[in-house]
């Protein structure tokens, strides 16, 4: 038996509105999917990846992985500390998700980079719009966890990703 439904929030003397920790709650929620599905996508990859970038790529995507782990967690905190309930059962985070599910198989590198690049893209967008509005609603707390670690985090991981996908002219020189 349920003592207390997704989708709502407890009476915390926060000094916010009921109406801002619900809004956040519901935005952090699906941010926080959206980077449990990321943070498997992390993980996926760093176990497929392959060719001859392969030992740099195998630990700089499991360390990208630990960061986002953090990220979720940080994430279900914040929605507990504002009264919510955290999305935490993996199916429940598979319902919600809008990061597109990759093959169940394996894809080649630059096709597994660019999912996990256009993927932080998605959870970005979101955290931007999120952050301005859990700030006008007067969420500070979530604005800043949003800023400071959430799109920086995305950021400096998608400009690690997006410098391994420039071409490789070393390869193509000696080809022609
Ligand atoms: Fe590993």
């Amino acid at each position: 038996m349920e003592i207390q439904e997704f989708g709502t929030v407890r009476m915390f003397p926060l000094g916010l509105s009921r109406d801002a920790r619900e809004y956040s709650c519901q935005r952090l929620n699906q941010i926080l999917a959206d980077t449990q599905i990321l943070y498997a996508l992390y993980k996926k990859h760093h176990w497929m990846m392959r060719g001859p970038t392969f030992y740099q790529l195998h630990l700089l995507l499991d360390k990208h992985a630990g960061e986002q782990l953090e990220l979720v967690d940080e994430m279900a905190e914040r929605v507990q500390t504002l009264g919510g309930v955290a999305v935490g059962d993996p199916r429940h985070v598979a319902e919600m998700t809008v990061i597109p599910r990759p093959p169940n198989g394996v894809e080649e590198v630059p096709a597994m980079l660019s999912r996990l690049v256009e993927s932080h893209e998605t959870i970005l967008i979101a955290a931007h719009d999120a952050a301005s509005r859990t700030a006008e609603m007067g969420d500070d707390g979530t604005n800043d966890l949003l800023v400071s670690s959430v799109i920086r985090t995305n950021e400096l991981q998608s400009w690690f990703l997006i410098e391994h996908l420039v071409d490789t002219p070393l390869v193509e020189r000696h080809e022609s």
